[in-house]
């Protein structure tokens, strides 16, 4: 499974990368105010440091709008995947890219139909939001099985990022699916990695050390 940071934090990306893990990078618009820098120096800031794609999200609401500013973002780099949102203009959009070969990851997907209209229009990823579908009192990771299980029926080449990822257990059962990608927020990261008796076998271990002659 790939990993992809869901951040537009340059030194979370610059972080992770180093950590040697992140296969490319997910913003959204929240994602991007949080860092109050300008919209295109930030994108390009965080297109020359991520050796892999990364999703820039359109916010006009019309197709001509959003494949407008979709085609002025995939110049800046043939990593830029252009995030557009599940609805009619949505699907227009991601048609008229994938016929141009700019690629697409077709966001606020919360169904199965969804999934499988975004699929079909062409898009390269489709964006389920598990964590939001949680905090409705939803099983956001059924919603993960269903649409893989759809891919795997169809043999539908479109890849499933698993995103609004909240805590490690949304990561290992997207593993456990077999999702495409998990899109994570940096605070997920170490939650990831940390387990006390890893801590506790470290401690002994360099305790024990210390006996040794040398
Ligand atoms: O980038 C889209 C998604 O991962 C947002 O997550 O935590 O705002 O639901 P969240």
């Amino acid at each position: 499974m790939k990993i992809f940071l869901d951040t537009a934090n340059v030194d979370e990306i610059k972080q992770g990368i180093e950590f040697g893990i992140v296969d490319g990078v997910t913003t959204n618009p929240s994602l991007v105010a949080k860092e109050g820098k300008g919209f295109l120096p930030l994108i390009k800031e965080i297109i020359a440091i991520v050796p892999g794609p990364v999703s820039v999200e359109v916010t006009a609401t019309d197709a001509v709008g959003m494949i407008k500013e979709a085609e002025e973002y995939a110049k800046i780099s043939e990593n830029v995947v252009i995030k557009v949102p599940i609805n009619l203009e949505g699907l227009k959009v991601i048609k008229k890219l994938s016929e141009q070969d700019i690629k697409t990851n077709c966001t606020l997907i919360f169904s199965p139909s969804q999934a499988l209209l975004a699929a079909k229009a062409g898009a390269t990823y489709v964006s389920p939001f598990v964590g939001r579908i949680d905090d409705i009192s939803g099983n956001g990771m059924e919603l993960i099985e269903d649409i893989a299980q759809i891919f795997d029926n169809y043999s539908i080449e479109t890849e499933i990022i698993v995103a609004s990822v909240r805590h490690p257990l949304h990561f290992v059962q997207s593993a456990l699916i077999g999702a495409d990608v998990a899109t994570i927020p940096f605070s997920t990261l170490s939650k990831l990695l940390n387990h006390p008796l890893t801590d506790i076998g470290m401690e002994k271990f360099l305790k024990d050390w210390e006996k040794v002659a040398k």
